[in-house]
């Protein structure tokens, strides 16, 4: 798996935060907005979304929730808090925080979602830990990711793997390593955005 370490990760998303919206926003946003779909569904008191990122889910979390989103990169917060500004009467709270390394307390969450997050924090496993620490028992962790190995984006996967340190994330991640070396339980996946890009797993936190 190729590496990337907590600068590159501050310093590409620095770069990405002033056209973010435009690169990555439409070509994802089917799968966030299966991601909040699912979310409101299941009308969760409280979510924390790690990764925030310029807070493109947060018009679409449900209204009754209370909101947390975390991130690393203080330009791309800048335009999740516009976001936020935007939605006076709703719950939120956004903080600049490492998520492999959060202080809130264990089990302050009832629904955690890591959209496109993944792939991108320097050490996926410890993310993981993390997350299930804050996530309540039997509360409900949703990833959001690419994961390698589909026929149809193996060319991209090709193009970019010896780049993650500059684009930001890997390409060589697989969905075996990531999601099913954990002792949690998935209950669903589904394949979303263009061609399968992306999954949607959603994971039970026993
Ligand atoms: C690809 S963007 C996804 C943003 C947003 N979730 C979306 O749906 O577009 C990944 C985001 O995760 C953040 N990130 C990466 N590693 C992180 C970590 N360890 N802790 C907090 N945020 C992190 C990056 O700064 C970036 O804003």
């Amino acid at each position: 798996m190729n590496t990337i370490n907590r600068q590159q990760v501050v310093r590409t998303y620095r770069a990405y935060a002033p056209i973010y919206d435009w690169t990555f926003g439409a070509v994802l946003g089917p799968g966030r907005r299966a991601m909040t779909r699912l979310t409101a569904a299941m009308a969760p008191k409280s979510v924390l979304e790690i990764g925030i990122g310029t807070g493109l889910s947060l018009f679409d979390y449900p209204a009754s929730s209370r909101v947390v989103g975390i991130d690393l990169s203080e330009e791309m917060l800048e335009h999740a808090r516009k976001r936020s500004a935007s939605l006076p009467d709703r719950d939120i709270t956004l903080r600049y925080m490492d998520a492999e390394k959060m202080d809130f307390p264990d089990h302050s969450f009832d629904c955690v979602t890591l959209p496109y997050v993944l792939s991108v924090t320097p050490n996926p496993a410890q993310l993981v830990a993390e997350a299930r620490r804050v996530c309540r028992k039997n509360g409900v962790i949703i990833v959001l990711n690419h994961f390698s190995g589909s026929r149809f984006w193996w060319f991209l996967e090709q193009a970019v793997r010896s780049l993650a340190d500059r684009v930001g994330f890997r390409s060589d991640f697989t969905y075996e390593q990531h999601i099913l070396a954990h002792d949690w339980k998935v209950e669903s996946v589904t394949p979303v955005n263009i061609f399968g890009l992306s999954r949607l797993v959603v994971i039970r936190n026993v």
